[in-house]
């Protein structure tokens, strides 16, 4: 007779068993307690999602809950390669908040053989590429098929899988911790966050094209009234304001310009790169217009963005 699996000898075996592969588990994550000394790893874990999946940081404790979840939509095209992992890289070495940050890069349908591929092999690995059904344009729809896209790709679990969603580009440089402490302090609905264009007669208000939020029922609201519907095509940024304008929505707007309409007594934290007689702001949010790597460089060393950089006998860069 065979013995069952039930047999006190068996089950002693396989306690055993168990405790040999527990013990040293066991240690490793006594030994990964002890070498977190702060929360910051477990914020960084949060502030970074790994999937399209909004809930990718919830592996972390709930005693760390992002106090806010935003989606950063970066608008790009399929041969932007270089402004996608210079982008990744960026926010992977930005300080740690305390917000969930999900970027993703939002293509229209990649045509090309060597796109397709190539664009699947960026997936496989960082999954944060949406492609959307359109052809690439700038002003033709694409934000349109962005926002209105988002809570059926979204659908799902929860009633709002993001506070805040951004539209922004891939020329653009965004410093987390001055973008959350701005967010932070929003309101949660009916928001419409950016740099205000100044409002003229042709143009009222709407924000520039550089990086906008809006709150989730914005998006929502956007992807279901037909206000926005037969109004798709023609500059994005001024669009949305339109759209908003019609729909008698947005009503919390703030403008990163502080005081609004008051162009001479503030300074904008969000802005083109600047050339003389103008300068960066040590306050900035963003940085808009990075054409090319020399505007990246002078750029990312004014911000100090290589101040962890640790010596080494193995490369001399700085200095
Ligand atoms: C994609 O867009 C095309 C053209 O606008 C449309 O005919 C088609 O039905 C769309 N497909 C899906 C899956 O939405
Ligand atoms: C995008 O690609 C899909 C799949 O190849 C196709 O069904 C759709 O019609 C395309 N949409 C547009 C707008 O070209
Ligand atoms: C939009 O839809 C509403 C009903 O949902 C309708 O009353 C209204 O006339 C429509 N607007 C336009 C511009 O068609
Ligand atoms: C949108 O435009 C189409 C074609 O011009 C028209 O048939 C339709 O009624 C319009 N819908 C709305 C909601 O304005
Ligand atoms: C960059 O570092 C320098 C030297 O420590 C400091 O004076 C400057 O304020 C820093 N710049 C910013 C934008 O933080």
């Amino acid at each position: 007779m065979k013995p069952s699996s039930s047999s006190p000898n068996s089950t002693l075996a396989t306690v055993e068993k168990i405790a040999l592969v527990l013990l040293p588990l066991t240690l490793v994550a006594f030994i990964c307690a002890f070498n977190l000394p702060d929360q910051f790893r477990i914020e960084r874990l949060i502030s970074r999602g790994s999937n399209i999946s909004p809930h990718a940081g919830d592996g972390a404790t709930s005693a760390h809950t992002p106090e806010f979840r935003l989606l950063m939509g970066i608008l790009t095209v399929a041969d932007r390669y270089e402004a996608r992992d210079r982008l990744r890289l960026l926010h992977a070495l930005q300080p740690p908040v305390p917000a969930q940050i999900d970027a993703r890069f939002v293509l229209c349908n990649v045509t090309g053989d060597e796109h397709r591929i190539l664009v699947a092999l960026e997936i496989m690995l960082y999954h944060d590429i949406i492609v959307l059904n359109c052809s690439e344009n700038m002003n033709s729809g694409k934000t349109y098929a962005y926002f209105s896209a988002l809570p059926e790709l979204l659908s799902g679990e929860q009633e709002a899988p993001y506070d805040f969603v951004m539209k922004t580009d891939d020329d653009t440089y965004f410093r987390f911790p001055e973008l959350v402490e701005s967010l932070r302090r929003q309101p949660r609905e009916d928001l419409y966050w950016g740099h205000e264009h100044p409002a003229g007669e042709k143009n009222p208000l709407f924000m520039r094209g550089m990086g906008y939020v809006l709150s989730w029922d914005l998006v929502r609201w956007i992807a279901s009234t037909n206000v926005t519907r037969n109004n798709t095509a023609g500059p994005e940024d001024a669009l949305v304001g339109e759209w908003l304008r019609a729909g008698g929505r947005g009503k919390n707007v703030y403008s990163t310009q502080g005081a609004r309409l008051n162009y001479d007594d503030t300074k904008p934290v969000m802005y083109d790169f600047p050339y003389p007689p103008w300068t960066f702001v040590p306050n900035t949010i963003a940085v808009h217009r990075l054409k090319d790597r020399k505007k990246w460089a002078t750029t990312l060393r004014y911000f100090n963005a290589t101040r962890g950089l640790k010596p080494s006998k193995f490369y001399h860069l700085l200095n």
